[in-house]
């Protein structure tokens, strides 16, 4: 069975959100939903999400899962507000519990926040079926970019990958947050390119070069001939020696400290302090 999928591009942080359906009036899954947040101001804002919620009304679908690829560092989610409004299960994979350990330490939490990945409604395991209605779907822990990647089969032939490979002409995420790993990453991404050449691979971002357009998708074939960090031929040593390399010239994404505070609360926002007011923190020579 084919899904039908429909793709929104976040120009701010260059992600595609998914929604995942068999038909008009059925059962639907959002994959990495974007808030808006502008850094200047504070401001959170709700203009990305209502573009789903607009596509999810007017096909009367059911929202059965919000699921997130992994914490993201450069958007926060907006699979809360989007729970809110329209229903479905928060779900995410179990590695979550090993990132909020590292950042529960660095941005100094309060120390009732919890490290069991309790936060979000649902954890998956390595290998661990679900459904969207009638269509099977599998999701699959592909570590390396952070240690809680998953990427997720729905249907036969379709398999969203998350924070893994970009489109042949990007290459591949970084592996240089707090427990990214770049000889794990090589070996999640050739996982992926084992599945048979016509797979379609709809993608977590897209940073077109000058003259292209943003693409969600690629198939295992164009991966494996022409992928510019992983194509065939691309042993694991050369390919971790040309990560590590390139991950040290990199800056932090913009919204890393404010990203991965909210996500690792299932995208909820930090408790309010006495004067009603939410906060972020910025730790000082930290990372
Ligand atoms: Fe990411």
């Amino acid at each position: 069975m084919t899904p039908r999928i429909q793709a929104f591009f976040d120009d701010a942080s260059s992600t595609f959100s998914y929604v995942v359906y068999e038909q008009a009036g059925g059962p639907c899954a959002i994959i990495d939903s974007v808030l808006d947040f502008d850094p200047k101001s504070g401001r959170t804002g709700t203009t990305h999400a209502e573009r789903i919620k607009t596509f999810v009304q007017s096909h009367d679908l059911q929202v059965q899962w919000l699921l997130e690829t992994h914490a993201h560092a450069d958007h926060l989610s907006a699979a809360p507000w989007l729970r809110s409004q329209l229903g479905g299960r928060i779900a995410i994979g179990e590695g979550i519990r090993q990132v909020q350990k590292v950042f529960k330490a660095v941005f100094n939490l309060e120390p009732n926040f919890r490290l069991d990945g309790s936060q979000f409604d649902h954890l998956f395991q390595d290998g661990e079926p679900f459904q969207i209605g009638n269509i099977p779907a599998r999701a699959l822990h592909v570590p390396g970019h952070t240690p809680a990647d998953m990427a997720f089969v729905i249907g036969e032939n379709t398999l969203f990958v998350g924070d893994t490979l970009f489109m042949p002409d990007v290459g591949t995420a970084r592996c240089d947050f707090p427990g990214g790993d770049a000889h794990q990453l090589y070996r999640s991404i050739s996982r992926l390119l084992a599945f048979p050449p016509d797979t379609q691979l709809y993608l977590c971002h897209d940073y077109p070069p000058e003259g292209r357009r943003e693409q969600p998708d690629t198939t295992v074939a164009e991966q494996r001939r022409s992928n510019i960090h992983v194509r065939d031929g691309i042993s694991e040593n050369e390919f971790v020696e040309m990560r590590t390399t390139r991950d040290a010239t990199l800056p932090m994404p913009m919204l890393l400290m404010p990203a991965v505070q909210v996500n690792i609360r299932a995208g909820e926002l930090p408790p309010a302090e006495d004067n009603g007011v939410r906060y972020l923190k910025i730790p000082l020579n930290s990372l």
